[in-house]
């Protein structure tokens, strides 16, 4: 029987009617039986700071706790003025730290983000991608996902209608699926 492998999920938007979270329960609706997604708060994180690394907020703790303990990582994300939104490039910060102690050291991970505008959220999807360098995050290159029209894709309960992204979707899941399995030895 093939592995489970556990993937933290982290949603970059921190609204109720996001549309990047209804992306993230599509893909933990359509994801292999051998992924378990689940999605890792951050919106109560508070902002880092160095001064507090020798006594750090519990939610920091809890955090790189939940990360360490996943197999591998999933970021579903909004684009903020061109970039990763504050939220999210905060939780990278704080579980990449103390220095010497970066949680996210070799987890494969994916990328997927989505935007009612035409190009998907390219700029924040790709400005991430340079943070993963850093860390050292194995990212899964193919498919790319940049959903754009993205607020057009759900119904009013916000389960997801568009047949072709679901689709999409579930391939893509099956990918990251792949690619966690080269990179995790099990
Ligand atoms: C945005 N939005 C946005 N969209 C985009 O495609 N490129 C961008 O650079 C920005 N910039 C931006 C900045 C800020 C501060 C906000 C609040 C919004 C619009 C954004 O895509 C839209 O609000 C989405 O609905 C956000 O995703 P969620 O929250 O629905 O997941």
């Amino acid at each position: 029987m093939a592995a489970i492998h556990n993937v933290a999920v982290l949603v970059g938007s921190l609204r109720k009617d996001s549309i990047n979270r209804k992306v993230a329960n599509t893909l933990i609706e359509v994801a292999p039986k051998s992924l378990k997604l689940g999605i890792v708060e951050i919106a109560h994180l508070p902002i880092y700071n160095q001064d507090d690394d020798s006594t750090p907020p519990q939610a920091w703790v809890d955090l790189r706790q939940d990360i360490k303990a996943a197999d591998a990582v999933l970021f579903v994300t909004p684009e903020h003025n061109r970039s990763v939104p504050a939220a999210l490039k905060n939780a990278l910060d704080i579980a990449s730290r103390p220095y010497g102690q970066n949680v996210w050291n070799g987890k494969p991970g994916a990328v997927v983000s989505a935007s009612p505008g035409a190009i998907g959220g390219f700029g924040a999807n790709h400005h991430l991608r340079q943070s993963l360098v850093f860390l050292n995050v194995p990212v899964m290159q193919q498919p790319e996902a940049y959903l754009g029209g993205a607020d057009k894709l759900f119904d009013a309960s916000g389960k997801m209608t568009n047949d072709g992204t679901r689709q999409f979707l579930t391939k893509f899941a099956e990918a990251f699926a792949d690619w966690i399995a080269t990179i995790v030895k099990s």
